[in-house]
């Protein structure tokens, strides 16, 4: 397992369509382990193949709930989705030191598979729907500040504009 780069707000690859793992082989679980090798490192909830510059539908979760499940979910599918939603702050570990409030679904349920091939279904609510969703939308090259208004992202890409490499990297990111 290696902790891989994490790519920041500007590199084309957090824009990309990822596309979906055809086999899950020894690399994709080599990725799989490096993703979460390097969101413990960077002490994040989430981390999406693309931010560490690989365009693969999978990612890494842990909310740190011992009652939630996390692991790493391989060509994801939200089946379903709450028509209530709920407004809390979010960060990303690609745009550190900025933290905005998103609007987005209560509860959904997610399918995919694990790295072993096995399938997954994930019934979500709070911060691990939350979690899945910001994934998730990684994976469509969709950052969360796409889900605020122009005003405060405009006020968010000015600030993140100004801050240096050095407080960007020591600032926390989340997911
Ligand atoms: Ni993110």
């Amino acid at each position: 397992m290696s902790v891989r780069t994490i790519k920041l707000l500007g590199d084309d690859v957090l824009r990309a369509e990822c596309e979906p793992v055809e086999t899950v082989d020894d690399e994709v679980r080599r990725l799989a382990d490096d993703l979460q090798e390097t969101m413990y490192e960077a002490d994040g909830i989430g981390l999406a193949a693309p931010q560490v510059g690989v365009e693969l539908r999978m990612f890494a979760y842990d909310v740190r709930d011992p009652e939630a499940p996390a692991g790493v979910i391989i060509n994801p599918e939200i089946v379903e989705q709450s028509d209530e939603t709920e407004k809390e702050p979010e960060g990303c570990l690609s745009i550190p030191g900025i933290r905005e409030v998103v609007e987005r679904p209560t509860r959904v349920v997610m399918e995919g598979t694990d790295p072993h091939g096995r399938e997954v279904r994930l019934e979500a609510d709070g911060l691990l729907a939350r979690c899945l969703q910001h994934e998730y939308d990684h994976l469509d090259g969709v950052l969360f500040l796409d889900r605020i208004s122009a005003f405060k992202r405009k006020m968010a890409l000015d600030k993140w504009s100004k801050m240096s490499e050095e407080e960007r990297r020591s600032a926390a990111g989340a997911l």
